[in-house]
């Protein structure tokens, strides 16, 4: 895949700077554990795998500017860099999956000479960015099982791709594998508002891929849908419950009750690393709240009157009653997906 979201490369760490894209390509050095702080609550860096990738490297960046401590001052400054880390965002898992791993492997290495124990911090990050290039494939591989016919139209929301991976994607992993296995792919993109994240990534890593894209304003899926214009709606996921509750980018709840209306399958790609094992169900997953300025001043334009009231949550939960199948790098889910969502447990 051409495009890079995160590399480790000659000694430091480097992000697609997201927030300027599609008008401009740019990647960033990324040089300190604020600055990758920064970066994933302005979503520089966005995805929920990302984000983890990005955590874990910015918990070595952390530990870095420290290298001559203590193994207990070491520590400390892990914890430290964790708790500022788990403040970006609250929503997707994978950020705290990646911050508890981190954690684990300072704890084992704390008694180490200090460069080993900062270089034991890399390697883990890097071992978190190459797992989940591989888990991105076996979803696509996976994926493309529940995938019929030569000629198929998706329609997506928000970006699930290479951008918010380390690699390929996840929603977007099984649209490359089906392009890959030869079949003519098309591609319908919400344009996923407030942030745009769906004409602004998704339409512009498709169009990098060479696969035909269409951009619909989010309020056209129905439409869409109504005409027969769809085969498949195919989502990521930033938080799946034990019953197999999906929270995803806010409006893919709207294209879940779509879809069982106009009898779409509604599949939802996503590595284990999104599942969260301690949760009953999607009620106790946390929704991030945005700015006001995100939905009434968007790219510098005054869009509603300056003292509208706004409630701007950037994730909605979709109930597992209306999700068809859940593609992991393990295997394809089907309903009922508690038992399902078990058995992935033990094999993790
Ligand atoms: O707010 P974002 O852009 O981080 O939201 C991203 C999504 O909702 C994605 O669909 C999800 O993280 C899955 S990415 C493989």
């Amino acid at each position: 895949m051409p495009v890079k979201t995160i590399q480790w490369k000659e000694g430091s760490v480097y992000i697609i700077d997201q927030t300027l894209l599609p008008e401009q390509y740019k990647i960033i050095k990324i040089n300190s554990i604020s600055e990758m702080a920064e970066a994933i609550r302005t979503m520089r860096i966005r995805g929920a795998p990302a984000i983890g990738i990005a955590a874990a490297f910015g918990v070595y960046l952390g530990a870095r500017s420290d290298p001559k401590s203590s193994g207990e001052d070491f520590l400390k400054s892990v914890h430290k860099a964790v708790h500022l880390l788990k403040n970006t965002r609250p929503t997707a898992v994978n950020l705290f999956w990646a911050l508890d791993r981190m954690k684990q492997k300072a704890l084992s290495a704390a008694g180490l000479e200090s460069d080993e124990r900062i270089a034991g911090l890399l390697q883990e990050a890097r071992d978190i960015l190459e797992e989940d290039r591989r888990m991105c494939r076996l979803i696509g591989k996976n994926g493309l099982s529940l995938i019929t016919g030569n000629e198929v139209t998706f329609l997506t929301h928000c970006n699930a791709g290479a951008l918010a991976t380390a690699d390929y994607g996840t929603a977007l992993g099984i649209i490359y594998a089906a392009r890959e296995a030869g079949r003519r792919v098309r591609v319908f993109s919400d344009e996923t508002r407030p942030l745009l994240q769906g004409s602004r990534l998704t339409a512009w890593e498709l169009t990098q891929a060479g696969i035909e894209v269409t951009v619909i304003c989010d309020n056209a899926a129905a439409f869409l849908m109504k005409q027969g214009k769809i085969d498949y709606i195919i989502v990521g996921a930033d938080r799946i419950a034990k019953n197999g509750d999906v929270a995803n980018k806010i409006g893919t709840y709207n294209l879940a009750v779509l879809a069982e209306k106009h009898k779409i399958p509604f599949i939802v790609a996503a590595p284990t690393t999104t599942f969260d094992f301690k949760i009953d169900s999607g009620a106790q997953i946390p929704i991030e709240e945005r700015g006001r300025n995100e939905v009434i001043r968007r790219f510098g334009i005054l869009t509603a009157p300056e003292n509208a009231a706004v409630y701007n949550p950037a994730f909605d939960v979709t109930d597992h009653n209306l999700v068809s199948a859940i593609v992991t790098e393990k295997g394809v889910l089907s309903p009922p997906f508690r038992e399902a969502i078990k058995k992935l447990e033990n094999k993790s």
